[in-house]
């Protein structure tokens, strides 16, 4: 009998430069893998770790669930945020990694009265990266809203008169408050999950599962 030319030993996985690949290093660590290059400082964006059958990619964080929908990754970590938007076709998504933690609200121009536009039906111009996620909200409140996407820095758009609203993340609320803007209404509690590429799981599932139980215990240990 030929031997299979699948190689199911190689496991790769897709992750974001910043908070999510530095909030990942421990869980990794958990399941005793270490990454050995360092994303701020090599232009590489395939890193090696100290298992050479494990690599990781270095995409943008709204790439992830794309590079492992597709199978050019077999598992990621992703914020609810961004999965959302990609809408989760083709992924598992087995353990909220409780990282990255942050709340994805509405905020407005200080001066502002959200409340009475929103009593008096009036239609509102809303900039956000999560159009998805937004269009879904403002739908449930019955509220009309047109939608201008943006990439980022939303925090711009009503200080200039691009928008009444933003629809972004929020953590400490620095940010908000730097521009003059509030937060209005909270829509949701944000954090990261790991993504699972579903033939992945099936094909790969000796080496991928260990990780998966290990990433799930960490995070239970730091939350
Ligand atoms: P991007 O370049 O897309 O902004 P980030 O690394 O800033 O990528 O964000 C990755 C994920 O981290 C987001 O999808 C979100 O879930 C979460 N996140 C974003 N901003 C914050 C924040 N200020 N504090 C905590 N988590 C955040
Ligand atoms: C994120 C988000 C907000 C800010 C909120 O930006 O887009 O601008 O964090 O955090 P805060 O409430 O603690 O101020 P990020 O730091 O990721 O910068 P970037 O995405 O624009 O690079
Ligand atoms: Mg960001």
């Amino acid at each position: 009998m030929s031997k299979p030319t699948r190689d199911d030993s190689q496991l790769i996985l897709a992750l974001s430069k910043g908070r999510i690949f530095e909030d990942t290093l421990p869980l990794l660590a958990a399941a005793g893998i270490e990454v050995t290059e360092n994303p701020e400082t090599s232009r590489k964006l395939i890193l090696a770790t100290n298992d050479p059958n494990v690599r990781v990619l270095i995409v943008r964080a709204t790439d992830v669930p794309t590079y492992v929908q597709y199978g050019a990754a077999d598992f990621g970590v992703a914020g609810k945020d961004v999965l959302l938007e990609h809408g989760g076709e083709g992924l598992y998504q087995p353990v909220d990694l409780r990282i990255a933690c942050c709340r994805m609200s509405v905020a407005v121009n200080a001066g502002f009265d959200y409340e009475t536009a929103v009593r008096q039906g009036a239609r509102l111009r809303v900039a956000t990266k999560f159009v998805n996620t937004a269009r879904e909200h403002f739908a449930k409140k019955g509220v009309h809203v047109d939608l201008i996407k943006l990439y980022g820095s939303m925090e711009l758009a009503p200080l200039v008169g691009l928008s009444d609203a933003i629809v972004d993340v929020v953590s400490t609320g620095g940010t908000l408050r730097a521009n003059n803007l509030v937060e209005v209404e909270k829509i949701m509690e944000i954090s990261s999950r790991l993504v699972v590429n579903q033939a992945a799981l099936k094909l790969k599932r000796e080496r991928l599962q260990p990780i998966i139980e290990a990433f799930e215990r960490a995070s239970k240990q730091q939350g």
